[in-house]
């Protein structure tokens, strides 16, 4: 078995969700290309289309046509935003600043466990006002827009989302914003509304940055094109490392320095990568990526870089399983209150695939080994990175083993290694099994 080819990604789930949130915020016509056809973007998509936007998809292509935000529908009703905590908190944001508007925002059962008084504080300091179907800070919550006073917020979770919600509020509520930001987060708000014409005032503090805002606010139409999503990208990349034969080159993949740390702890265990910078697009770079086979050493993932990769812990628990040495990231609470207990799920996937883990209040250790064969039953945890993260061990594992797979098939069907829930790809990665089949050469035997 193995890798070969040329992969291209949809849309970065980050930029996506924004792109069209710019869209909706503008007045006119927009054009998107490459937007994510996820499960989670695809509900930002219809949230537009209640508030009264015209949304046309053809595949990757998506054409919106808003009234503007003066011009919105006031009474959409209920908005079901599925398993996205992105949208679901930029919107808790951003739809409170709209006078007038009335909706309730519900999520499945995963969403409805979230978190969401991280917004919700800083917004009803504001002058935001909700309330609940249910638990307090917890979807279903009902919005009930108004004009917002000036929002003074300083941000020391090192959450994009809450950054995210407050500026596309001041927007919305053409409000003034002073906002501290004491851990830095994803910057793709700011860096995507520039090409909006939206001017944020960034300064330099000893510890962090200072974001301000002053209105009148015009969010002007857009036409992005996205790059490939670099966190969907993680998984293919782990995969080519660990595999012992080939090569693969991703293509267009976003290039943002806070989502492609995971990169640099890949590098600091021992991947061998070429990265090939290219031109910068609606205000953010992207790169081709040449991913080769490598032999992985142990790695202790710091607090101070969990920010930058916390969505892309899972699928480096992945590559720790099959390194030399001691895997561990320590700082990372904040995984627990993802799609899952991501720490939970994976302790609990990693001791039922047999392995010693040691589990803490935010983070994990074990010892890796590249020549692990794996056995067990995996559980999704309903979460989209979980089971793509153990279905890339699951490959690496069957290449370990002695006589080593003859199709994708034989993987996929293991009686010996199972994974329930292989359905939650389609959240962020509707074409994660289509692009396997597409990278994975059963031609030649490992
Ligand atoms: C996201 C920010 C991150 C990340 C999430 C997407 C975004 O969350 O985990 O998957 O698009 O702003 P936090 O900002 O809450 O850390």
């Amino acid at each position: 078995m193995k890798i070969k080819g040329n992969l291209f990604f949809s849309g970065d789930k980050s930029l996506s969700h924004r792109a069209a949130i710019i869209a909706g915020l503008a007045w006119g016509k927009s054009l998107i290309r490459n937007y994510l056809p996820g499960g989670d973007t695809l509900n930002t998509l219809g949230l537009f289309e209640k508030l009264g936007c015209r949304v046309e998809r053809d595949g990757t292509t998506v054409r919106m046509d808003s009234p503007g935000v003066e011009n919105w529908n006031t009474e959409p009703g209920t908005a079901d935003l599925g398993n996205s905590g992105t949208i679901a908190r930029l919107a808790l944001g951003f739809l409170a600043g709209k006078k007038g508007l009335t909706i309730t925002l519900t999520g499945d059962q995963s969403l409805s466990k979230r978190p969401m008084g991280r917004i919700l504080r800083p917004m009803i300091s504001a002058g935001a006002e909700y309330s609940y179907k249910g638990e307090t800070d917890r979807l279903p919550v009902v919005i009930h827009g108004k004009k917002l006073l000036p929002i003074f917020h300083k941000e020391d979770l090192g959450s994009a989302q809450v950054k995210s919600a407050l500026i596309f509020a001041a927007l919305v509520s053409q409000t003034p914003l002073q906002m501290e930001e004491a851990k830095l987060s994803r910057d793709h708000t700011e860096n995507m509304l520039s090409g909006a014409g939206v001017q944020i005032d960034i300064h330099k503090l000893d510890s962090g940055r200072l974001l301000e805002m002053e209105p009148p606010f015009t969010v002007n139409p857009i036409e992005y094109d996205i790059w490939g999503d670099i966190s969907s990208a993680a998984f293919f990349i782990v995969l080519g490392l660990l595999m012992k034969k080939g090569e693969l080159l991703i293509r267009d993949v976003l290039l943002n320095p806070f989502r492609t740390r995971f990169l640099d702890v890949l590098q600091k265990m021992g991947a061998r990568m070429e990265i090939m910078e290219k031109e910068l697009r609606g205000g953010e770079k992207g790169c081709d990526l040449l991913v080769l086979p490598s032999e992985l050493k142990g790695y202790k993932i710091s607090p101070a870089e969990i920010p930058s990769v916390i969505d892309e812990l899972p699928i480096l628990t992945i590559a720790g399983i099959f390194c030399e040495g001691e895997f561990c990231f320590r700082g990372a609470k904040e995984l627990r209150v993802k799609e899952s207990d991501r720490i939970d799920a994976l302790v609990k996937n990693l001791r039922a695939l047999g392995m010693e883990v040691e589990e803490y209040d935010d983070g994990l250790s074990f010892q890796g080994n590249p020549e692990r064969i794996l056995a067990g039953s995996i559980e999704s945890f309903h979460d989209h990175r979980i089971v793509m993260s153990f279905e890339i061990a699951r490959i690496i594992s069957s290449q370990n083993s002695c006589k080593g797979p003859d199709s994708l098939d034989a993987i996929l069907n293991d009686t010996e290694f199972r994974i329930a829930g292989q359905e939650w790809t389609t959240t962020s990665f509707p074409d994660f099994y289509d692009k396997i089949r597409n990278v994975l050469d059963f031609t030649e035997k490992a």
